[in-house]
């Protein structure tokens, strides 16, 4: 059987102009872009600066103890140390390793290069069903091997010397044996 891959992909896909801010969701544009899509209980995995605003509950995780958040784990290792789950996860973590050491105080490099483990365990506290609306200068923020559509596509084009980025939206699909 030949993979979705092979075939291509017809996912809805809008451009937008932002601008390049420090902080992803400043950008009036790109926040309206994610809290439109915000459902249910929420995680903002890497939740850096900007606090969403969304009708329901908002779980803040950034692995620096500096950010205002609920919890400060390593994404990678949050699903084992907290006993949550969400309807939605916003996954905005640093996108480059340039990017980690330009504005994150050398924080995330781990993030970059381990992006599966933490996408397992992004997974681990998704409902099925459930979204993830990642960030970043790829689209692929949810291995093809695990059990979700890729549903949605934003590209956001940034004016000037800045560099284009996207938004991307993955849906759970997947049931797990131990879910029955
Ligand atoms: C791109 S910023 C998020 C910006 C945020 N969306 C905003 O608009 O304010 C990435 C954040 O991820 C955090 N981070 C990096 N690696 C992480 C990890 N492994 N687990 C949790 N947070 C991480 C960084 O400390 C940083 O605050």
């Amino acid at each position: 059987m030949q993979s979705k891959k092979t075939h291509g992909l017809d996912v809805t896909s809008t451009v937008f102009q932002a601008n390049s801010e420090k902080w992803t969701f400043q950008d009036d544009t790109v926040r309206k872009w994610v809290e439109d899509r915000l459902d249910g209980d929420v995680l903002n995995a890497c939740a850096g600066h900007t606090e969403l605003r969304h009708s329901g509950e908002i779980h803040r995780n950034d692995v620096n103890k500096e950010r205002k958040a609920h919890t400060h784990h390593n994404l990678k290792h949050m699903s084992d140390k907290v006993n949550l789950s969400f309807d939605t996860v916003v996954y905005d973590p640093p996108w480059s390793v340039f990017q980690v050491n330009d504005k994150y105080e050398g924080r995330g490099q781990d993030t970059i290069k381990q992006s599966t483990l933490m996408a397992e365990s992004i997974d681990d506290m998704l409902n099925v069903g459930g979204k993830v609306l990642g960030f970043g200068y790829t689209i692929d923020m949810i291995p093809s091997s695990m059990d979700y559509d890729l549903t949605e596509i934003a590209v956001f084009t940034i004016p000037g010397p800045g560099k284009d980025f996207f938004g991307s939206v993955h849906q759970k699909t997947n049931t797990k044996l131990t879910q029955f």
